[in-house]
């Protein structure tokens, strides 16, 4: 059996055990996927995967509030992926086998890695949205904004406008980004207030937090896409109904979290998901 975890703080409805165990029938390998609660501090979290991966863990899952923690973790041991170091966060952990080989400790090869950008980029995909060419607005510029935005640009879209309640830290976020990654610089990206967003987009993201909340996005009435997208999912959505009832396409979260889980998995075990299968059987649990 090989064992893995999702830490995070509060962890109690995490979906991941079901969508991995889902993986594993899929896949015909025997694991155990269990949630790992975590004190919210530093040392705990080091103390939790330290102790799982040398108990035997193959993999863990990283989510609220220990990504950028996790992060940390990785750049001072094992090593990052170029989607983790750019997100700045890590949501996939697993050991370094290189390192290993070459007579590492497990606590020195913690490895990073970032799939929940790729991972939004592949429910699209699935969803038939044209990422290619596209003009895409992105509302938000927390760390749930940040780690879409090498994905969006790899994925070949025109132009990204990221907006913010907050501008300066829209600003920053770009300033940033492109200081970190040459293909990001390439781009060119707006930046601006969130009720300043207006006119005409392909695809608009929601990667505000506010879906979780009893606040609605100052959206414009002159603001309008053929495809809404909200990172949150599991209630319904204020930010889709605004664009659902001007005509647009809309989706929620959920397919990105299955999106996400399917190349962790496969990063871990080597097995490829039929990503679309499993969400069918998902959906009608
Ligand atoms: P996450 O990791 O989920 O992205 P975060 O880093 O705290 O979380 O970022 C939260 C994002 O949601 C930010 O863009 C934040 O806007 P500010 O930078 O202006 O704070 C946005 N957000 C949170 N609550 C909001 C609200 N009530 N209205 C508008 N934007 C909100």
């Amino acid at each position: 059996t090989q064992h893995f975890i999702v830490i995070g703080n509060p962890i109690a409805h995490s979906k991941s055990p079901k969508i991995h165990t889902l993986f594993a029938e899929q896949t015909g390998i025997d694991i155990r996927y269990q949630r790992q609660y975590c004190p919210d501090d530093n040392a705990s979290f080091t103390a939790v995967v330290e102790a799982f991966f040398h108990g035997g863990g193959v993999g863990a899952n990283v989510t609220v509030p220990f990504k950028q923690v996790a992060y940390d973790c990785c750049l001072s041991r094992g090593g990052l992926s170029e989607h983790a170091k750019i997100a700045g966060a890590v949501n996939t952990l697993l050991l370094n086998k290189a390192l290993l080989d070459k007579g590492a400790p497990i606590a020195e090869a913690l490895y990073g890695d970032n799939t929940d950008g790729q991972g939004l980029i592949n429910h699209m995909t699935s969803l038939g949205w044209p990422l290619t060419g596209a003009r895409v607005a992105l509302i938000g510029a927390g760390g749930a904004a940040r780690g879409i935005v090498l994905p969006l640009i790899e994925a070949g879209i025109a132009s990204l406008t990221i907006a913010n309640r907050t501008l300066y830290k829209a600003t920053e976020l770009v300033n940033e980004l492109s200081a970190a990654s040459p293909m990001i610089a390439e781009q060119h990206i707006d930046a601006c207030e969130t009720a300043q967003l207006s006119g005409s987009f392909d695809m608009i993201i929601n990667a505000t937090s506010i879906g979780l909340s009893a606040d609605t996005l100052p959206l414009s009435e002159s603001l309008n896409c053929q495809y809404a997208y909200d990172m949150m999912y599991g209630r319904p959505l204020p930010f889709l109904q605004h664009f659902a009832a001007r005509s647009a396409q809309t989706s929620d979260g959920y397919g990105m979290l299955i999106g996400q889980a399917a190349l962790s998995f496969e990063r871990w075990t080597g097995h490829t998901i039929d990503v679309a299968q499993a969400t069918a059987i998902l959906n009608k649990s």
